[in-house]
């Protein structure tokens, strides 16, 4: 294992009944943003829901530091600091921003559930402001941070996150994407699954390509930014730096 690893999925096979969908995925997650991105059906959400224990996994191996996540239970998971925000919003709309919270924290003893909500709020101004509201009341932006904030209650080391700007508009977009690297910045190490490649590889330090269940590209973000064979199928067009393009 790689000493900076914090997360090392080795020769992951993983799928749904008798199918399939990883063969044979290898990733090291270390401190910061990894962003995997790659087309519809390629198993990346599988590739999440693998890790946390929530896909048929037929072989491969997946460590937290020294813990081997594949034998612990859901709730062993949370209690070992992996959190998960799964594909497209799933927070309870008619409670409010506070139930939202302290259902996040269910998993705490009472006393600690109460510090760790309000250390959410400390941390998140907008949620503090809208304690009362209704969920369902709050903008897709606003829905998604609480999604996050959710899944920080239980102060995790790793967060997996899928899709989170998913049918948000462009700027929203930015500041919940904003808000996945801040997260990442204050320790909390984020895999994420982004279709909005551009917009996530800026914020990532790691970023993993998956086609067909397998890797097949992987570099640091600003290389992946750079690279050609993704400008036209991951980046709308052109790579970012224009010098990158030019050397062909
Ligand atoms: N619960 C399930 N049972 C059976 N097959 C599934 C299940 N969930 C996903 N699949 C199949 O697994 C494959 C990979 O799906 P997955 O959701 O991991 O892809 P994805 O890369 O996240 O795609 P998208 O970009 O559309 O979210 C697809 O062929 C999908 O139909
Ligand atoms: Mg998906």
């Amino acid at each position: 294992m790689e000493p900076d690893a914090v997360l090392t999925v080795s020769d992951l096979h993983a799928g749904y009944g008798d199918l399939d969908i990883l063969h044979g995925i290898d990733l090291t997650v270390r401190h910061g943003v990894t962003t995997v991105i790659g087309p519809n059906g390629a198993g990346k959400s599988t590739l999440l829901k693998a890790i946390f224990g929530m896909a048929n996994t037929t072989k491969g191996t997946v460590y937290l530091s020294g813990t081997d996540l594949l034998r612990l239970s859901n709730r062993r998971l949370l209690a070992a600091g992996v959190s998960f925000v799964p594909q497209g919003r799933c927070n309870f709309p008619r409670m409010s921003v506070q139930e939202n919270l302290e259902m996040g924290a269910f998993t705490l003893p009472q006393r600690q559930a109460r510090e760790a909500v309000s250390s959410i709020y400390d941390r998140f101004e907008l949620l503090s402001a809208k304690r009362e509201q209704l969920a369902g009341e709050l903008s897709g932006g606003q829905q998604q941070v609480l999604e996050m904030a959710m899944s920080l209650v239980t102060s995790p080391r790793l967060l997996l996150i899928d899709e989170p700007s998913l049918g948000l508009a462009p700027m929203t977009l930015k500041m919940v994407l904003d808000e996945v690297k801040s997260i990442s910045e204050q320790g909390v190490t984020v895999l994420m699954v982004e279709q909005n490649a551009r917009q996530a590889l800026e914020r990532s330090d790691w970023g993993v390509v998956l086609e067909l269940g397998r890797k097949a590209l992987e570099g640091t973000g600003p290389d992946l930014l750079n690279d050609a064979r993704l400008a036209d199928l991951y980046l709308g067009g052109a790579a970012l730096s224009e010098t990158a393009v030019g050397d062909e």
